[in-house]
């Protein structure tokens, strides 16, 4: 048994004369960041509370509500709720002037049902089943995923990809918008692994007169389907089901092939055919756009690139980090020039690059 104590810093009896020689002659470092991770994992399931209860939608922008008001409000007992809103205000959710609360701006954009860019869908099903994270010792030891989200099309991947159409639809927009495609008309493109359709929309939306082929599994290509449907691009969309590894892909066909983060669950051998697929299906000039979470080179830096590879192995078979050298080698592996890397939104990278 070590003669050291479990939180040195916090035990001001701590000295030689009661707990002997430290093993270390050194001030230990603090216990802070173990603390850091258990509150992380708690202040997840805070959030989740406030959101099922209601308590972001309950609450009007710009206006002052007390914690006993907002408890009649929602119908929930008063003392639980006050804790739950403290927590909020030291997450930055809230504000808190005097007895009162308010929406800070990050609530008002990201966490209210009706907010302009809202998370709360993504809140709830980015992390993926919570038993691949509770097995996640297992599957490191065995290799296996338990549940993984590649087999739960309907259950896993509908909800997500309704749950990030809005961000990645403004991922879209503002990439047509560096990339010009608003000066281009009559353009044919492909889009891969498309979800409910972010990437099509946007380019349909900017190049006049242009055509869509959206591929999904046929249960995804429904939500595509009604988004196409609901911005009038529906009549430019040829819908394409089944896997992007075995559809039908014409050769020197298309002037943009979108693969919309779809890339990280697939691992390298999976990943490097889909791009020589995609970029067969170019026509010359033709510009190949993979949008992804990618990881820093080394692993060190960009936590939350290094994080979602994580989430990929808790997750699906074959997934893991894409770190930026490995997505630049795949594209350079094939006919393809002027790879560069945009960021067309905070945190959210796309590389593009041109088939010779
Ligand atoms: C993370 S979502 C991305 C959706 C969209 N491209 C975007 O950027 O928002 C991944 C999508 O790839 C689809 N997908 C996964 N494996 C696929 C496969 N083998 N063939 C076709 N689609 C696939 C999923 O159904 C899901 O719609």
């Amino acid at each position: 048994m070590s003669a050291d104590s479990p939180y040195p810093e916090l035990k001001k009896t701590h000295t030689m004369a009661h707990a002997g020689r430290p093993w270390r002659d050194y001030k230990p470092p603090p216990s802070g960041p173990v603390w850091s991770v258990i509150n992380a994992g708690n202040t997840y399931w805070m959030l989740i509370a406030a959101i099922d209860l209601g308590v972001f939608d309950a609450m009007e922008p710009g206006v002052g509500t007390s914690g006993s008001d907002l408890a009649v409000q929602l119908d929930v007992s008063q003392h639980g709720l006050q804790h739950l809103l403290d927590c909020m205000v030291t997450l930055g959710f809230l504000d808190q002037i005097d007895s009162c609360y308010e929406l800070t701006e990050t609530s008002e954009r990201y966490l209210r049902s009706d907010g302009p860019a809202s998370m709360v869908s993504l809140v709830k099903i980015s992390p993926g089943p919570l038993d691949n994270w509770i097995g996640l010792s297992e599957t490191i030891r065995s290799g296996k995923v338990k549940n993984p989200i590649d087999d739960d099309i309907v259950g896993f991947y509908r909800p997500l990809v309704s749950a990030t159409f809005p961000t990645q639809y403004r991922v879209a927009t503002r990439l047509g918008s560096i990339m010009g495609w608003a000066r281009h008309s009559g353009l044919r493109v492909l889009d891969l692994g498309a979800g409910a359709g972010p990437w099509s929309a946007a380019l349909l939306e900017h190049a006049k007169d242009s055509m869509a082929v959206i591929n999904d599994f046929s249960s995804i290509l429904e939500l595509a389907e009604s988004s196409m449907k609901s911005k009038a691009l529906w009549q430019q969309c040829e819908f394409r089901a089944g896997s992007f590894h075995e559809i039908h892909i014409e050769e020197s066909c298309y002037d943009m092939v979108f693969l919309g983060h779809i890339c990280r669950t697939e691992g390298e051998k999976n990943t490097k055919d889909l791009v020589r697929r995609a970029v067969a299906g170019l026509k010359p000039g033709g510009k190949i756009v993979v949008a992804d979470y990618f990881s820093d080179n080394d692993k060190r830096v960009n936590a939350f690139g290094v994080m979602m590879g994580l989430t990929m192995l808790a997750n699906t078979r074959n997934g893991g980090a894409v770190t930026f050298e490995e997505m630049y080698r795949i594209l350079a592996a094939n006919p393809i020039e002027r790879i560069r890397v945009l960021e067309p939104i905070g945190a959210n990278m796309v590389f593009v690059g041109d088939k010779t």
